[in-house]
Formats: structure tokens, sequence, C-alpha cells
């Protein structure tokens, strides 16, 4: 039976356990670029134990970024901080992986800590949002342009380019950011989704965005690389993206050679009721593995051991990532383990802090 701390192979790459550090944007970033923030930020979770870190969205063009201050992965000089940070969680025995993103209509926003609301273009630090339609997030917000067939080729050599400088920051995983409300999810939402060319309309049309995306990418993302999809698996709303969607869109992901689906939800209509019970979002991961078989990955209000035991035990998902609980302890690995009966490997400066 595997556990929460049993390694995962896929391809020739193997996890040492199922606890993935899911992204965060951490706003702390200049013109797109990692800092000492990010190498203390993501460097605890290596020392913590987790088997797979993922960085917060990176933007693949800087009118992707929600915020002015989002990490980047559009200059290559933005590769060499990221080199390091990669460096030191391989070193640790983790594998490292960034989650690539484009913000769509949610672009050309304040921090959090600064409101959050929309920097409009003509402001400092504002820019025009661009999405699948003319359709704002909030009604009070000013509309984002709708991507032209130009555009769309852009945003798709946009990725290519971020995934290229990916290789060379020294990821092994990619994930790509469809969720969320974010521009990918904008173009599978029929919400957000009103065009009337072949980018819109049909189910087939919505994920073509997608599709064309995962094709630039995998031009150059190596074979023995893993690439990941996060998507919001229901929208919780009537007439919109349903778990039935999500499992269409796996199966055919899974013969794009798309290695796991990571299964988020909503985050593309405001104000939906979502009910925010611990591991609410398992039952969507357990749905598209059990009726795609592909490898899926479930987050959402797990903040316990027995909990994301449970759920690969069940076999309900692959992977669990968790987000806020790895803020609050970044070795929450290690305590895990310790919680779960488990021997591992500690860091060996911190082995005389172990549990006896
Ligand atoms: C500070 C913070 C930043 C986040 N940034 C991202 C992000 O960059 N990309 C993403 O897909 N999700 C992001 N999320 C969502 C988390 O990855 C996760 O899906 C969500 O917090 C639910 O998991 P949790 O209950 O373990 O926190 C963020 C969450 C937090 C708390």
């Amino acid at each position: 039976m595997s556990t929460l701390f049993s390694p995962l192979k896929i391809k020739n790459i193997e996890l040492k356990n199922r606890i993935v550090v899911s992204p965060m944007c951490e706003y702390s970033s200049q013109d797109g670029f990692a800092n000492d923030w990010h190498l203390v930020h993501l460097g605890s979770f290596a020392t913590g134990g987790a088997g797979l870190i993922i960085t917060e969205a990176a933007a693949v063009s800087p009118e992707g970024r929600i915020t002015f201050a989002d990490l980047g992965l559009y200059k290559d000089e933005h590769v060499e901080k990221l080199k390091q940070i990669t460096d030191f969680i391989k070193a640790q025995g983790a594998v490292p992986g960034t989650q690539l993103a484009h913000a769509g209509r949610k672009a050309s926003h304040q921090e959090p800590w600064n409101g959050g609301k929309q920097a409009p273009a003509d402001q400092p630090n504002g820019w025009q949002s661009v999405s699948a339609s003319t359709i704002s997030f909030f009604e009070n917000e000013e509309p984002p342009i709708a991507l032209d067939k130009a555009g769309i080729e852009k945003v798709k050599a946009d990725f290519k380019a971020a995934a290229k400088r990916a290789i060379d920051a020294g990821f092994q995983v990619i994930e790509l950011h469809g969720a969320h409300g974010y521009l990918i999810n904008q173009f599978l939402s029929p919400f957000s989704n009103q065009r009337t060319d072949e980018y819109g309309g049909s189910f087939e049309n919505r994920i073509r965005l997608l599709l064309e995306i995962i094709e630039s990418v995998k031009e150059v993302w190596p074979e023995e690389n893993l690439l990941f999809v996060r998507i919001s698996a229901t929208e919780w709303v009537e007439g919109g993206w349903t778990a039935g969607d999500s499992v269409a869109l796996a199966n055919i992901l899974k013969g794009k050679g798309v290695d796991l689906i990571d299964c988020s939800t909503g985050g593309n209509i405001p104000n939906v009721k979502i009910p925010l019970t611990p591991g609410y979002q398992v039952e969507f991961a357990e749905k598209v593995k059990k009726e795609s078989g592909i490898l899926t990955g479930t987050v959402g209000l797990i903040t316990k051991s027995d909990q994301a035991n449970e759920i690969i035990e069940n076999e309900r998902a692959d992977l669990v990532f968790f987000a806020r609980e790895m803020l609050r302890d970044p070795h929450f690995a290690l305590r895990a383990a310790h919680e779960l009966g488990e021997e591992i490997k500690w860091p060996v400066q911190y082995e005389r802090a172990k549990w006896h």
C-alpha cells in the first residue's frame, strides 16, 4: 500500500514522498527577478523534507503578471538566481518545479497587502490586461482587450520561451497554471470566453488554447522532464465548467503527454459559494484519476499528516499539495513523518532535533 512517504517515480524522476509545496505568489520581485526572499522561502521547504517544491506562478510575460511584483520567466536574466535556488533544492534531495502563468484579465493588480485592487492602465505599475473576451472579473473593473490571433500566437511563444528558460534554470517540473481564473482558465470557462472564433463556443474550442500551449511548450521541454497542469476542476456555478468537463479534458491531456493534473477549483467567477471544509477538493482529484487514469494531485485545506496519508492510502490522488500549512511550518514533512511513524532522512545539520 502506498503512503504519504512512499516514493513516486514518474518517468525517470523520483519524488521521495507525496508531499508537494503548492505554488504560492510572494509578490516580492522587481521586474520578475527572484531574490534572496525566494531562496530562503523555497529553500526552507527543501530542508523541511517536501518531495516536490513548485515556485509561485512565474509570469511568461510582463503583461501576464498579476502584480508588478510577480516572479517572472520572461527574461533570460531571470535564470541565474532561479538556478541557485533549484541547485539548493536538489542538494536536499527534493525536485524543483515552476508554475508558468499568464494572469489574463486578472493582471495589473496591486499586491494583496496594498489592497489587491486593479491598477488601471494609466497608473504607475498598471497596464492594459488581455483575455478571451472583453469581460472583466469584477463589474467595476476596466475590461480586458480580447486577444486577436497575433496575441494568441504571442502567448504561445511566451510560454515556450519561458519553458526554455525553465530548463536553463534547472527545473524538472513545469506546472501550467490553468486554474483560478487566470488566462488559460478564462478560455476554458463559457462565462469568460464568449468568442465566436475557433477558440470559443464548444468545449473543443475553449480547450484549444491550452492544447496549443502544451504543444508549444513540448517543443522545447525535454521528454524526461515532467509536465503538470493545474485546473479548476469545477467553477461551482450552474452553467460553468464542471467536473465532467475536467474528466473529458484529462482524457485528452493524457494523450498529449501531460503527466499529472493538479485539481483545484474556482476562482474565475467572483462571490461563488464554495463549501470550504477540510479536503473539500479531494473528490475532484479522485474523480479525474478514476475516470481518466491520469495521475492527479489534490490541494486545499489539507493540514494534517493522517488526513494526507489517507488520501494516498486510498488512492484518491497521487500527490498532496500543501500551501498555507507550509507557511505555518516549512518543515511540515519532517513532522508528518514523525507523526506517521516513518523513518526519513533529515538534513544532518538538523538531526539533533529529531523526535525520539
Ligand atoms: C500566499 C498564497 C499564494 C498563492 N499563490 C498561488 C499561485 O501562485 N498559484 C496557484 O496556483 N495557487 C496559488 N495559491 C493557492 C494555493 O496553491 C492552494 O491551492 C490554496 O491555498 C489551497 O491550499 P491550502 O489550503 O493548502 O492553502 C496561493 C495561496 C496562498 C495562500
